[in-house]
């Protein structure tokens, strides 16, 4: 597929991810929030408008393209498909920024061909920002050119991260953040990875990681993030992945990667 191919692509996930962000702002507006279920731990929730939004979502992508595959957050098991294109959702990234009025929130919709994000929308319905990235087009904010910062010292940048639900992950998680603080201009923890890497494609913060994102908390993020200049990958040479996601300009992303390898990341 050439790149102005997947053009439709981007329509049609930003058109989508705007409904679901009017849907869940609504909601949020309306404060019919209601927890239905709890995931990993008690605090990581599903509220009801986490399942509407997916719904509307995968009915919207699946009635346009009926043989594009879906993976969904909520709903775990994904449809394999047949066309190649297989959708990569997270129907609100941020969920207890949801719950408590933050906002910070987003709906993240990737198109993924081969494993790789082809396309990538983030929406923020609190702000009405939206990112949106296309392989090999760029990555825009509300249709203006975003690029990276060009940050290539430790000292003075400025790194986001997140945590896990789970107590165990959590700690270990602490105890390298601890010890990265005092390396760095400063932390910023937001509680939304596709909008952490979102903010590193759009200078806001110089590099961003954590462990333990899913693909569908990475899929949009990070290939806005790559569009705009941004290396991302785990350790080493590892690609992302559920073990780590780092995300920052090409100066600062070897030594926030060496950095991390030396606190045992
Ligand atoms: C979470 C957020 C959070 C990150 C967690 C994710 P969710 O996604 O992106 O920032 O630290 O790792 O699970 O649960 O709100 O969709």
């Amino acid at each position: 597929m050439s790149t102005p191919a997947y053009g439709p692509l981007l329509g049609l996930a930003e058109e989508v991810a705007r409904e679901a962000g009017a849907l869940v702002l609504r909601r949020r507006d309306e404060r019919t929030i209601t927890v239905a279920a709890t995931k990993s731990s008690p605090t990581d929730v599903v509220t009801e408008s986490d399942q509407a939004s997916e719904r509307l979502i995968r009915t919207r992508l699946l009635t346009a393209r009926p043989d594009d595959g879906f993976l969904g957050e909520e709903e775990g098991a994904s449809v394999a498909g047949s066309s190649g294109v297989v959708w990569v959702v997270d129907p609100i990234d941020g969920t207890v920024n949801y719950l408590y009025g933050i906002p910070a929130y987003a709906v993240s919709v990737a198109a993924v061909v081969d494993d790789q994000p082809v396309v990538g929308v983030v929406h923020v319905p609190a702000t009405g920002e939206t990112w949106t990235a296309q392989r090999g087009g760029g990555a825009h904010l509300d249709g203006r050119p975003v690029a990276v910062s060009d940050c290539g010292e430790l000292a003075q940048a400025l790194v986001g991260t997140g945590f896990g639900y789970a107590a165990q992950r959590r700690a270990v998680q602490a105890a390298v953040v601890a010890r990265l603080l005092p390396r760095v201009r400063d932390v910023r923890r937001m509680g939304a990875a596709s909008i952490d890497l979102c903010q590193v494609a759009t200078g806001r913060l110089d590099g961003y990681y954590e462990q333990g994102l899913a693909p569908w908390d990475r899929a949009a993020g990070g290939l806005v993030a790559v569009e705009a200049g941004a290396l991302v990958g785990g350790l080493g040479e590892a690609p992302a992945s559920e073990r780590m996601t780092v995300a920052a300009g090409p100066a600062l992303y070897p030594l926030l990667q060496e950095l991390l390898a030396e606190l045992g990341a």
